[in-house]
Protein backbone atom coordinates (compact mmCIF):
# COMPACT_ATOMS: atom_id res chain seq x y z
CA UNK A 1 0.00 0.00 0.00
CA UNK A 2 1.10 3.90 -0.13
CA UNK A 3 1.75 3.79 3.29
CA UNK A 4 3.95 0.94 3.06
CA UNK A 5 6.05 2.33 0.75
CA UNK A 6 5.96 5.19 2.39
CA UNK A 7 7.64 3.93 5.46
CA UNK A 8 10.27 2.04 3.28
CA UNK A 9 10.87 5.38 2.16
CA UNK A 10 11.27 7.28 5.04
CA UNK A 11 12.79 4.22 6.49
CA UNK A 12 15.54 4.19 3.92
CA UNK A 13 16.74 8.34 4.35
CA UNK A 14 16.55 7.37 7.94
CA UNK A 15 19.43 4.89 8.11
CA UNK A 16 21.16 6.82 5.27
CA UNK A 17 20.78 4.67 2.53
CA UNK A 18 20.52 5.60 -1.28
CA UNK A 19 17.33 6.26 -3.12
CA UNK A 20 17.43 4.36 -6.29
CA UNK A 21 15.24 4.75 -9.40
CA UNK A 22 13.03 1.80 -8.69
CA UNK A 23 11.76 2.76 -5.77
CA UNK A 24 8.84 4.53 -4.20
CA UNK A 25 9.31 8.39 -3.86
CA UNK A 26 6.35 10.71 -2.76
CA UNK A 27 5.61 13.20 -5.30
CA UNK A 28 7.51 16.17 -3.47
CA UNK A 29 11.28 14.76 -3.37
CA UNK A 30 10.66 13.77 -7.25
CA UNK A 31 10.14 17.20 -8.23
CA UNK A 32 12.67 18.82 -5.64
CA UNK A 33 15.41 15.83 -7.17
CA UNK A 34 14.26 17.05 -10.75
CA UNK A 35 14.48 20.73 -10.22
CA UNK A 36 17.68 20.70 -8.79
CA UNK A 37 19.23 18.03 -11.11
CA UNK A 38 18.05 19.86 -13.84
CA UNK A 39 19.53 23.18 -12.55
CA UNK A 40 22.48 21.68 -12.49
CA UNK A 41 23.01 20.14 -15.87
CA UNK A 42 21.75 23.34 -17.09
CA UNK A 43 24.79 25.39 -15.04
CA UNK A 44 27.11 22.71 -16.77
CA UNK A 45 25.78 23.81 -20.50
CA UNK A 46 25.25 27.62 -19.97
CA UNK A 47 28.50 27.63 -17.85
CA UNK A 48 30.49 26.38 -21.07
CA UNK A 49 30.20 29.88 -22.65
CA UNK A 50 31.63 32.16 -20.49
CA UNK A 51 35.35 30.41 -20.73
CA UNK A 52 34.42 28.85 -24.12
CA UNK A 53 34.76 32.14 -25.87
CA UNK A 54 38.78 32.37 -24.60
CA UNK A 55 39.06 28.89 -26.28
CA UNK A 56 40.02 31.04 -29.69
CA UNK A 57 42.31 33.42 -27.71
CA UNK A 58 44.08 31.61 -25.46
CA UNK A 59 47.58 32.41 -25.27
CA UNK A 60 49.56 29.19 -25.78
CA UNK A 61 48.27 25.88 -27.06
CA UNK A 62 49.11 24.33 -23.81
CA UNK A 63 46.16 26.93 -22.34
CA UNK A 64 44.14 26.27 -25.45
CA UNK A 65 44.25 22.46 -25.08
CA UNK A 66 43.77 23.06 -20.90
CA UNK A 67 40.75 25.04 -21.43
CA UNK A 68 39.33 22.58 -24.69
CA UNK A 69 39.59 19.49 -21.75
CA UNK A 70 37.67 21.76 -19.67
CA UNK A 71 35.13 23.02 -21.28
CA UNK A 72 33.95 19.56 -22.91
CA UNK A 73 34.42 18.01 -19.51
CA UNK A 74 31.11 20.40 -18.70
CA UNK A 75 29.96 19.43 -21.71
CA UNK A 76 29.91 15.78 -19.95
CA UNK A 77 28.83 16.90 -16.77
CA UNK A 78 25.53 18.40 -17.84
CA UNK A 79 24.90 15.32 -20.26
CA UNK A 80 25.96 12.70 -17.35
CA UNK A 81 23.30 14.79 -14.81
CA UNK A 82 20.31 15.19 -17.99
CA UNK A 83 20.56 11.20 -17.73
CA UNK A 84 20.43 11.35 -13.68
CA UNK A 85 16.91 13.31 -14.22
CA UNK A 86 15.81 10.68 -16.54
CA UNK A 87 16.05 8.19 -14.26
CA UNK A 88 13.40 9.92 -12.34
CA UNK A 89 11.10 10.34 -15.31
CA UNK A 90 11.88 13.62 -17.09
CA UNK A 91 12.77 13.80 -20.64
CA UNK A 92 15.32 15.37 -21.65
CA UNK A 93 14.31 17.29 -24.36
CA UNK A 94 11.21 18.60 -22.65
CA UNK A 95 14.05 20.31 -19.47
CA UNK A 96 16.26 21.44 -22.37
CA UNK A 97 12.97 23.92 -23.90
CA UNK A 98 12.18 24.71 -20.74
CA UNK A 99 15.72 26.60 -20.08
CA UNK A 100 15.62 27.92 -23.24
CA UNK A 101 11.89 29.13 -22.76
CA UNK A 102 13.02 30.78 -19.64
CA UNK A 103 11.18 28.15 -17.22
CA UNK A 104 13.89 26.54 -15.53
CA UNK A 105 16.82 28.13 -13.52
CA UNK A 106 20.65 27.76 -13.81
CA UNK A 107 23.41 29.01 -11.83
CA UNK A 108 23.67 32.71 -11.49
CA UNK A 109 27.08 32.70 -11.73
CA UNK A 110 27.19 31.78 -15.86
CA UNK A 111 25.32 35.43 -16.48
CA UNK A 112 29.19 37.54 -15.95
CA UNK A 113 31.09 38.50 -18.44
CA UNK A 114 34.66 37.29 -19.18
CA UNK A 115 36.66 39.86 -19.93
CA UNK A 116 39.82 39.04 -19.77
CA UNK A 117 42.25 36.00 -19.66
CA UNK A 118 42.76 36.05 -15.95
CA UNK A 119 39.12 35.81 -15.67
CA UNK A 120 39.70 31.75 -16.94
CA UNK A 121 41.94 31.83 -14.14
CA UNK A 122 39.30 33.27 -11.42
CA UNK A 123 36.58 30.89 -12.64
CA UNK A 124 38.84 27.59 -12.22
CA UNK A 125 39.59 28.89 -8.41
CA UNK A 126 36.59 30.73 -7.02
CA UNK A 127 33.71 29.42 -9.07
CA UNK A 128 35.03 25.80 -9.65
CA UNK A 129 36.07 26.04 -6.11
CA UNK A 130 32.56 27.03 -4.86
CA UNK A 131 31.33 24.30 -7.46
CA UNK A 132 33.26 21.89 -5.25
CA UNK A 133 32.29 22.99 -2.12
CA UNK A 134 28.96 22.63 -2.68
CA UNK A 135 28.79 19.60 -4.58
CA UNK A 136 31.29 17.39 -2.20
CA UNK A 137 28.80 16.83 0.23
CA UNK A 138 26.49 15.82 -2.61
CA UNK A 139 28.04 12.87 -2.83
CA UNK A 140 26.55 11.58 -0.12
CA UNK A 141 23.57 12.75 -1.42
CA UNK A 142 20.07 10.41 -1.07
CA UNK A 143 19.51 10.00 -4.69
CA UNK A 144 22.06 6.98 -5.77
CA UNK A 145 22.08 8.08 -9.70
CA UNK A 146 22.62 11.79 -8.46
CA UNK A 147 25.47 10.93 -5.73
CA UNK A 148 27.08 8.61 -7.97
CA UNK A 149 27.37 11.40 -10.52
CA UNK A 150 28.89 13.81 -8.22
CA UNK A 151 31.39 11.54 -7.49
CA UNK A 152 33.01 11.45 -10.97
CA UNK A 153 32.04 15.48 -11.60
CA UNK A 154 33.99 16.46 -8.60
CA UNK A 155 37.30 14.83 -9.62
CA UNK A 156 36.90 16.18 -12.71
CA UNK A 157 35.97 19.73 -10.83
CA UNK A 158 39.57 19.63 -8.92
CA UNK A 159 41.14 19.52 -11.78
CA UNK A 160 39.35 22.28 -13.17
CA UNK A 161 40.15 24.49 -9.90
CA UNK A 162 43.90 23.35 -10.11
CA UNK A 163 44.23 24.24 -13.29
CA UNK A 164 43.01 27.98 -12.27
CA UNK A 165 45.04 28.42 -9.79
CA UNK A 166 48.10 27.10 -11.07
CA UNK A 167 47.15 29.51 -14.31
CA UNK A 168 46.75 32.65 -11.67
CA UNK A 169 50.31 31.61 -9.95
CA UNK A 170 51.31 31.60 -13.67
CA UNK A 171 49.91 35.12 -14.07
CA UNK A 172 51.02 36.59 -10.53
CA UNK A 173 54.73 36.13 -11.37
CA UNK A 174 54.95 37.66 -14.57
CA UNK A 175 54.35 41.44 -15.33
CA UNK A 176 52.70 43.93 -13.42
CA UNK A 177 49.50 44.24 -15.89
CA UNK A 178 49.28 40.57 -15.63
CA UNK A 179 49.03 41.26 -11.96
CA UNK A 180 46.80 43.91 -12.21
CA UNK A 181 44.36 41.47 -14.74
CA UNK A 182 44.02 38.76 -12.27
CA UNK A 183 43.68 41.53 -9.19
CA UNK A 184 40.77 43.03 -11.46
CA UNK A 185 38.99 39.25 -12.17
CA UNK A 186 39.25 38.44 -8.50
CA UNK A 187 37.37 41.65 -7.52
CA UNK A 188 34.66 41.03 -10.36
CA UNK A 189 33.68 37.23 -9.50
CA UNK A 190 34.82 37.36 -5.41
CA UNK A 191 30.62 38.41 -4.82
CA UNK A 192 29.14 36.76 -7.87
CA UNK A 193 30.94 33.68 -6.39
CA UNK A 194 29.68 33.93 -2.84
CA UNK A 195 25.96 34.01 -4.24
CA UNK A 196 26.13 30.77 -5.73
CA UNK A 197 25.54 29.11 -3.00
CA UNK A 198 22.20 30.74 -2.68
CA UNK A 199 20.23 32.88 -0.33
CA UNK A 200 20.72 32.89 2.88
CA UNK A 201 19.16 30.59 5.37
CA UNK A 202 15.95 32.31 6.49
CA UNK A 203 15.49 33.23 2.68
CA UNK A 204 15.93 29.57 1.25
CA UNK A 205 12.74 28.34 0.85
CA UNK A 206 13.46 24.34 -0.28
CA UNK A 207 16.80 24.01 2.48
CA UNK A 208 14.39 22.57 5.64
CA UNK A 209 12.62 20.01 3.06
CA UNK A 210 15.90 19.22 1.38
CA UNK A 211 17.90 18.44 4.40
CA UNK A 212 15.14 16.39 6.09
CA UNK A 213 15.47 14.29 2.62
CA UNK A 214 19.27 14.37 2.72
CA UNK A 215 19.47 15.63 -0.55
CA UNK A 216 20.90 18.88 0.83
CA UNK A 217 23.76 17.69 3.52
CA UNK A 218 24.71 21.78 4.72
CA UNK A 219 22.70 24.65 4.39
CA UNK A 220 23.33 27.28 1.84
CA UNK A 221 25.56 29.72 4.60
CA UNK A 222 27.39 26.88 5.85
CA UNK A 223 28.53 26.05 2.95
CA UNK A 224 28.99 29.61 1.94
CA UNK A 225 31.24 30.32 5.22
CA UNK A 226 32.94 26.68 4.70
CA UNK A 227 34.22 28.73 1.09
CA UNK A 228 35.47 31.79 2.41
CA UNK A 229 37.40 29.98 5.08
CA UNK A 230 39.10 27.88 2.51
CA UNK A 231 39.85 31.17 0.00
CA UNK A 232 41.30 33.55 1.89
CA UNK A 233 44.72 31.98 2.90
CA UNK A 234 44.74 30.82 -0.65
CA UNK A 235 43.98 34.36 -1.86
CA UNK A 236 46.80 35.12 0.45
CA UNK A 237 49.31 32.20 -0.92
CA UNK A 238 48.83 33.73 -4.43
CA UNK A 239 49.11 37.61 -3.30
CA UNK A 240 45.77 39.06 -4.11
CA UNK A 241 43.03 40.97 -2.40
CA UNK A 242 39.76 39.56 -1.74
CA UNK A 243 37.32 43.06 -2.49
CA UNK A 244 35.87 42.65 1.04
CA UNK A 245 37.23 45.02 3.60
CA UNK A 246 34.72 43.37 6.46
CA UNK A 247 36.67 40.09 5.95
CA UNK A 248 38.79 39.06 9.22
CA UNK A 249 39.66 35.85 11.33
CA UNK A 250 36.99 35.92 14.37
CA UNK A 251 38.81 33.89 16.90
CA UNK A 252 35.80 33.28 18.85
CA UNK A 253 33.67 31.56 15.77
CA UNK A 254 36.72 29.93 14.29
CA UNK A 255 35.92 32.12 10.94
CA UNK A 256 36.41 34.78 8.80
CA UNK A 257 33.63 37.53 9.04
CA UNK A 258 32.65 39.04 5.81
CA UNK A 259 30.59 41.96 4.92
CA UNK A 260 27.04 42.06 3.68
CA UNK A 261 26.19 40.00 0.17
CA UNK A 262 23.94 42.43 -1.96
CA UNK A 263 21.13 40.28 -2.21
CA UNK A 264 19.33 42.65 -4.62
CA UNK A 265 22.22 41.58 -6.99
CA UNK A 266 21.66 37.79 -6.48
CA UNK A 267 17.56 38.49 -7.17
CA UNK A 268 18.06 40.12 -9.97
CA UNK A 269 20.37 38.02 -11.99
CA UNK A 270 18.54 34.58 -11.24
CA UNK A 271 15.28 36.52 -12.70
CA UNK A 272 16.87 37.00 -15.83
CA UNK A 273 18.22 40.56 -15.42
CA UNK A 274 22.45 39.76 -15.15
CA UNK A 275 24.56 40.76 -17.20
CA UNK A 276 24.63 38.13 -19.87
CA UNK A 277 21.18 36.42 -19.03
CA UNK A 278 19.40 37.21 -22.71
CA UNK A 279 23.31 36.51 -24.45
CA UNK A 280 23.68 32.88 -22.86
CA UNK A 281 20.16 31.61 -23.18
CA UNK A 282 19.86 33.19 -26.67
CA UNK A 283 23.49 31.53 -27.84
CA UNK A 284 21.77 28.04 -26.33
CA UNK A 285 18.84 28.29 -28.13
CA UNK A 286 20.73 28.64 -31.26
CA UNK A 287 22.66 26.04 -30.93
CA UNK A 288 19.86 23.73 -29.92
CA UNK A 289 18.01 25.00 -33.28
CA UNK A 290 21.21 24.51 -35.18
CA UNK A 291 21.58 21.15 -33.94
CA UNK A 292 17.98 19.81 -34.76
CA UNK A 293 19.35 18.09 -38.23
CA UNK A 294 22.21 15.89 -35.77
CA UNK A 295 18.99 14.62 -33.56
CA UNK A 296 16.33 13.93 -36.48
CA UNK A 297 19.75 11.99 -38.56
CA UNK A 298 20.06 10.20 -35.03
CA UNK A 299 16.37 9.12 -35.18
CA UNK A 300 16.07 8.53 -37.98
CA UNK A 301 19.28 5.99 -38.04
CA UNK A 302 17.94 4.46 -34.80
CA UNK A 303 14.46 3.84 -36.53
CA UNK A 304 16.04 2.28 -39.44
CA UNK A 305 18.21 -0.33 -37.40
CA UNK A 306 15.31 -1.20 -35.03
CA UNK A 307 13.42 -1.99 -38.28
CA UNK A 308 15.83 -3.95 -39.84
CA UNK A 309 16.90 -5.56 -36.56
N1 LIG B 1 21.65 30.74 -9.13
C1 LIG B 1 20.43 30.52 -9.63
N2 LIG B 1 19.39 30.09 -8.87
C2 LIG B 1 19.64 29.91 -7.56
C3 LIG B 1 20.89 30.11 -6.98
C4 LIG B 1 21.92 30.55 -7.82
N3 LIG B 1 23.15 30.79 -7.36
N4 LIG B 1 20.81 29.83 -5.66
C5 LIG B 1 19.55 29.47 -5.42
N5 LIG B 1 18.83 29.53 -6.57
C6 LIG B 1 17.40 29.27 -6.72
C7 LIG B 1 17.05 27.88 -6.28
O1 LIG B 1 17.26 26.97 -7.32
C8 LIG B 1 15.59 28.02 -5.92
O2 LIG B 1 14.83 28.09 -7.10
P1 LIG B 1 13.38 27.39 -7.32
O3 LIG B 1 12.86 27.00 -5.97
O4 LIG B 1 12.57 28.40 -8.02
O5 LIG B 1 13.64 26.22 -8.18
C9 LIG B 1 15.58 29.40 -5.29
O6 LIG B 1 16.68 30.10 -5.83
C10 LIG B 1 15.63 29.40 -3.77
O7 LIG B 1 16.89 28.86 -3.29
P2 LIG B 1 17.00 27.66 -2.26
O8 LIG B 1 15.71 27.47 -1.55
O9 LIG B 1 18.19 27.88 -1.42
O10 LIG B 1 17.21 26.42 -3.27
P3 LIG B 1 18.00 25.05 -3.11
O11 LIG B 1 17.63 24.40 -1.84
O12 LIG B 1 17.80 24.30 -4.35
O13 LIG B 1 19.54 25.49 -2.97
C11 LIG B 1 21.51 25.32 -4.40
C12 LIG B 1 20.22 26.09 -4.08
C13 LIG B 1 22.45 25.42 -3.20
C14 LIG B 1 22.15 25.96 -5.63
C15 LIG B 1 21.15 23.84 -4.64
O14 LIG B 1 20.14 23.73 -5.60
C16 LIG B 1 22.32 23.00 -5.10
O15 LIG B 1 23.17 22.64 -4.30
N6 LIG B 1 22.35 22.63 -6.40
C17 LIG B 1 23.36 21.73 -6.97
C18 LIG B 1 24.60 22.45 -7.38
C19 LIG B 1 24.43 23.29 -8.64
O16 LIG B 1 23.39 23.36 -9.25
N7 LIG B 1 25.50 23.93 -9.05
C20 LIG B 1 25.46 24.67 -10.28
C21 LIG B 1 26.56 25.63 -10.38
S1 LIG B 1 28.13 24.94 -10.19
C22 LIG B 1 28.73 24.49 -11.70
O17 LIG B 1 28.00 24.06 -12.49
C23 LIG B 1 30.17 24.67 -11.99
Amino acid sequence: SEEDLETHFERTIARDQRIEPRDWVPEGYRKTMVRQIAQHAHSEIIGMQPEGAWITRAPSLRRKAILLAKVQDEAGHGLYLYSAAETLGADRADLTQKLIDGKQKYSSIFNYPTLSFADVGVIGWLVDGAAICNQVPLCRSSFGPYARAMIRICKEESFHQRQGYELLMTMMRGTPAQREMVQDAVNRWWWPSLMMFGPPDHDSPNTERSMAWKIKRHTNDELRQRFVDMSVPQAEALGVTLPDPDLKWNADRGHYDFGEIDWSELKRVISGDGPCNAERVERRRKAHEDGAWVREAAAAYAAKRRESA
